[in-house]
């Protein structure tokens, strides 16, 4: 069988390593992969918004099955143009990844739903958002409507920071036409617990929960960034939590995307916060968190291929979906610098032993050698029978790791295991 995977960081890695297991599997084509992908997969030098020569790729290569990763070919319709010509996908069409790609959408549906979130005014014209700002409570929540990178989400802890949120979004256009329009909502409190759930449409099947670590630095300071870290599973995430995501999140949210007419097909992505009222949206993704990836799929113990076909097919309520009952954690090694400038270039070295914990994110082939090209360069991923156990041979497969300018946070899982004392 030939399997193509659009995208190239550390969640597509983690994704190919996982198909990997499955022997029907002949080859694996990454668009565009990156160096370290390489190793695992054929890469093929066509970027992931690159819709044309995406299909063109896979109708001339006789693809078997796509899987489209990131957001933006998903909002753009990579699902929908490949299924045109016959080549079956997993991941959501345009219309259903619009759960992701509006916020306002996503917004609309949740209020039109009952689906517990955040209270919020969405707007599109810049006066009425100002003026809104005058009286409004604060902390605030100011987010771009569009896809922004991941930085689209403003915590305005004064009216001064709001005010100039929505001028930097609205008429600077610092998010482009993304931020054209905007919400505005209510500051939740408590503890984010991801969880990524694969689902047909009809059935939800909810894979193991993860916590992210989104700022920069430790003690959760510095800037957000794609996330430098993650744990499965969530202390947080307790099986009375669980319960009532399925009742009031999970299956509500996938039941109205069916009665909007955009049946969700995919892995669904719940940003979730466990408030004092009970756990409320944060955010959809149409898409695999990264890097909670890199910690999910290492505990599946399934066929991932196979569950894949079964959300397309809308065969997943007889499909098994079964994690071990371990712990996982990744630590992300960067760029000094990231989220913002810094160099790239230095050759990276991993000792062969421990590559299959190694997914690779941004890093280059030079001739032969393995290269640093992106911000987040890799994730090391462990998993142990417990928690600390987990984080310990993390950090120890980072030592063994080595790059010039490598930066990476020390206290990865560290609030997981201060709430499992708790
Ligand atoms: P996002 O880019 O949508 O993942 O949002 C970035 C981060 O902003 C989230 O992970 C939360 O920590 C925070 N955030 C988003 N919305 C809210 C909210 N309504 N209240 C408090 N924090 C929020
Ligand atoms: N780790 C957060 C995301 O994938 O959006």
């Amino acid at each position: 069988m030939k399997i193509m995977v659009v995208g190239g960081g550390g969640r597509e890695h983690a994704i190919i390593k996982k198909l990997k297991e499955n022997k029907d599997i002949d080859v694996i084509y990454a668009l565009p992969g990156n160096g370290g992908i390489a190793r695992d997969a054929v890469c093929v030098n066509i970027g992931a918004k690159d819709i044309t020569a995406i299909v063109d790729f896979a109708v001339k290569e006789k693809i078997d099955y796509a899987v489209v990763a990131p957001d933006d070919p998903l909002v753009l319709g990579a699902v929908d143009a490949l299924n045109e010509k016959g080549i079956p996908c997993f991941g959501p069409d345009a219309k259903a990844a619009e759960i992701e790609g509006s916020k306002i959408f996503s917004k609309n549906l949740m209020k039109k739903y009952g689906i517990p979130t955040a209270e919020y005014e969405t707007f599109d014209n810049e006066n009425d958002a100002l003026k809104y700002l005058e009286t409004c409570k604060i902390p605030i929540v100011i987010k771009a409507d569009g896809l922004a990178l991941g930085k689209g989400v403003i915590i305005a802890m004064t009216r001064d920071e709001a005010l100039d949120a929505v001028k930097s979004m609205m008429s600077d256009k610092v998010f482009g036409q993304s931020g054209s329009r905007v919400v505005i909502e209510e500051f939740l409190t408590g503890p984010e617990v991801s969880v990524l759930a694969f689902t047909d449409g009809k059935t939800v099947k909810p894979m193991v929960s993860s916590m992210d670590h989104k700022r920069a630095h430790d003690n959760d300071e510095g800037l957000n960034t794609g996330g430098m870290g993650t744990v499965a599973p969530n202390p947080y995430y307790t099986k009375e939590v669980a319960e009532l995501c399925m009742k009031t999140i999970f299956l509500p949210t996938v039941n109205a995307m069916v009665k909007e007419g955009r049946p969700f097909k995919g892995c669904l992505y719940f940003g979730l916060m466990i408030t004092p009222d009970g756990p409320k949206v944060i955010e959809y993704n149409c898409r695999f968190g990264d890097p909670e990836t890199q910690v999910v799929l290492p505990l599946l113990k399934s066929d991932l291929l196979t569950i894949m076909k079964a959300t397309t097919d809308g065969t997943l309520d007889e499909t098994e979906v079964v994690f071990e009952d371990k712990h996982a954690c990744c630590v992300i090694m960067a760029s000094n610098g990231y989220p913002q400038s810094y160099e790239k270039g230095f050759e990276i070295n991993i000792p062969d032993e421990i590559a299959s914990n190694v997914y690779v994110a941004g890093a280059a082939d030079k001739d032969g050698k393995l290269v640093t090209s992106g911000g987040r360069v890799l994730g090391a991923t462990a998993v142990a029978d417990t928690l600390p156990e987990a984080i310990n041979e993390a950090y120890k497969l980072v030592s063994r790791i080595s790059f010039d300018n490598a930066f990476y946070r020390k206290d990865i899982g560290a609030r997981a295991l201060k709430a499992l004392e708790e």
